[in-house]
């Protein structure tokens, strides 16, 4: 199994021409590498002229959101339909520097896959307690993101574990704790899809992922890949995880 690497480029570079070259050089360095699939989620106004110069299957273009809306009043919005048809292939959905509600989930992953892309979903608590509550709030993320779905529709859906406090920080989250919150997330999708539908599912885990820690991230069984943030657009730094991702 490839890993996937999601880069989400946040509102980052400034400039068409810096976005080119970061993509180039990703490009040039993914061509050597077997075991990683990358997909790039660049700011939207960059997202068609990257999408339309590259021919190759190694990368693929990412929206990092879209509007919950199909109706043109929507002044400053990007819909599903228009990412689509401008090369994109994957839907970041509620990241949490969006704002999404619970319910958002629900309609844009409908819209997503509606419009035949195939949708990463942000899963994650802003906090942890003791008893666990936070559990049962990925759950209902969970459920609620896929609720509009068909059965057959859900296999190809992308989950990524991001808890919102482990952003932007120095380290990931402990191994041992993405390990446990992963597998209870494999499970709750076992319970409702089944075990064939439920095992296949990817899994992600987002969160001050970097070169220093991509190896072990990458190590923990039933984690089939990450999203990086800030090292995404730092090129010497996300050609060197690059690398160790294809090691690992
Ligand atoms: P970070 O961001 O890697 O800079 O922590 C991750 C994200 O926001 O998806």
């Amino acid at each position: 199994m490839k890993h996937l690497i999601v880069a989400n480029w946040k509102m980052s570079p400034n400039d068409p021409k810096r976005a080119r070259d970061i993509f180039d050089i990703v490009k040039g360095a993914v061509a050597k590498l077997r075991s990683v699939q990358i997909i790039i989620a660049p700011p939207s106004i960059f997202l068609q002229s990257l999408a339309s110069k590259y021919k190759g299957n190694k990368i693929s273009l990412c929206a990092q959101n879209i509007s919950s809306s199909e109706d043109i009043a929507n002044t400053g919005s990007l819909s599903a339909v228009q990412v689509a048809n401008s090369g994109g292939r994957y839907v970041m959905i509620g990241h949490s520097e969006v704002g999404d509600t619970l319910d958002n989930l629900r309609v844009k992953t409908f819209l997503t896959v509606k419009h035949g892309m195939i949708p990463i979903i942000f899963i994650g608590e802003s906090e942890r307690d003791k008893l666990g509550k936070y559990l049962k709030n990925i759950k209902l993320q969970i459920n609620t993101a896929l609720k509009e779905l068909q059965t057959k529709e859900v296999e190809n859906v992308i989950f990524c574990y991001e808890p919102i406090w482990a952003i932007g920080q120095d380290d990931p989250m402990d191994s041992y704790d993405i390990h446990a919150t992963v597998l209870y997330i494999r499970k709750v999708l076992i319970e409702v899809y089944g075990d064939k539908i439920g095992q296949n599912i990817n899994i992600l885990y987002g969160g001050s992922v970097n070169s220093n820690n991509i190896k072990d991230i990458l190590s923990i069984d039933d984690v089939n890949g990450v999203v990086t943030g800030r090292v995404s657009t730092d090129t010497e730094e996300f050609v060197e995880l690059l690398k160790i991702a294809n090691r690992t």
